[in-house]
């Protein structure tokens, strides 16, 4: 068996050990004679499974009563249309626009009802954050929208925006779990787990009870309503199991390995000997502004397409993959969620200055 350093944005890098286990348990779930994908989401194996997901989330988040959790299906993209469905009871709602996804959720939102963009970082392709301390909030906002880590161009709020009051929901698929948040600061919060948590085809969502209700805007689909998952435990309808359990694996993993604050400190040691290096180095460079670096995706260019190009694919032929930058920014991309053990970001800088001799 031989593994990659796997630098994808998404799907991405899962823990081994989390692999090795849902391996060896792949025939026969602890005794029940099959594998969870075989099992009726009903059973009480499965009921375990879950329940015990959701506690073990709720550990490491440390999320209030006040909040559910929704394991839900159709990426993160469907929540850019079941926020503005479920939240807008004025039909106005505030968007941060700090790159693609940001910028999507934002066009969805203008479909049912009027999406202001208070704030954008479009003007200098999305690599920093602007300011958002005194932005100008709609009186009758009914949210503001932000991206909380721009996976694409690799920023990420370092402090949540000042939203006068106004419920906050954020889009953190690329930064789940990667350090402690303070969940009663947001109404949303809702994630892919496909980059720290899990296989693609769950995402999560943590969301203040008040803000599940019936009141809904008029033809929501009974499964793009809050209340439906709300009011069944994420069992409405068959739930994305499989993906569940695996999601369940790696809170434990996480909850083993000292828990969030403990993972922020792993990603920031890790972050830095790529961004100590992009700092020094005579060829690489990185593209964000440097308060608005992220942890997780690490975005940097050679200043040529051509070496660019040449770097991707030497990179790959020493073990190291999908180091290839979005196909809307080119250059590279390194994404260096939780999994991503520390020696694979060592050896990628290591790979990086012998480049850099022998192109410079
Ligand atoms: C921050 C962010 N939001 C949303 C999405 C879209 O996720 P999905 O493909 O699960 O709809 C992505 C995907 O890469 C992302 O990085």
């Amino acid at each position: 068996m031989s593994r990659v350093y796997n630098f994808s944005a998404g799907p991405a890098v899962l823990p081994e050990e989390v692999l090795k286990e849902a391996a060896d348990e792949m025939l026969d779930y602890r005794g029940t004679g099959m594998s969870v994908m075989e099992m009726s989401h009903r059973s009480k194996a499965y009921d375990t499974i879950i329940k015990e997901a959701e506690a073990d989330l709720r550990e490491l988040m440390n999320i209030p009563d006040n909040y559910k959790v929704l394991f839900l299906q159709g990426g993160a993209s469907q929540q850019f249309a079941m926020i503005p469905m479920n939240l807008m009871k004025n039909g106005v709602a505030d968007y941060i626009v700090t790159g693609q996804w940001a910028k999507k959720a934002y066009q969805e939102a203008c479909l049912y009802g009027k999406a202001n963009k208070i704030a954008t970082s479009e003007d200098q392709t999305f690599s920093y954050i602007p300011d958002c301390s005194d932005l100008p909030i709609s009186e009758d906002a009914d949210y503001v929208y932000i991206c909380e880590n721009n996976t694409i161009y690799g920023t990420k709020f370092k402090t949540l925006p000042n939203t006068k009051g106004k419920t906050l929901v954020a889009d953190v698929s690329s930064c789940f779990l990667s350090e402690p948040v303070d969940v009663t600061k947001y109404g949303v919060i809702y994630g892919g787990v496909q980059k720290n948590i899990g296989p693609a085809g769950v995402v999560i969502v943590i969301i203040r009870e008040d803000l599940i209700t019936d009141d809904v805007l008029p033809g929501t689909p009974t499964m793009l309503k809050y209340k439906t998952h709300a009011d069944n435990d994420s069992l409405y309808n068959t739930p994305p199991a499989y993906g569940i359990y695996i999601c369940g694996k790696v809170f434990k993993w996480l909850k083993k390995m000292g828990g969030l604050e403990k993972m922020k400190e792993y990603n920031e040691k890790k972050a830095k000997i790529l961004y100590d290096f992009l700092d020094e180095s005579r060829l690489f460079k990185g593209t964000v502004r440097k308060e608005d670096r992220s942890l997780m995706n690490v975005p940097f260019v050679t200043g040529s397409e051509e070496l660019d190009a040449k770097f991707v694919k030497e990179a790959r032929e020493a073990g190291f993959e999908n180091l290839k930058g979005h196909r809307t920014v080119g250059g590279m991309r390194a994404s260096i969620y939780n999994a991503m053990p520390i020696e694979g970001v060592e050896k990628l800088v290591e790979f990086m200055k012998k480049f850099e001799e022998a192109n410079v």
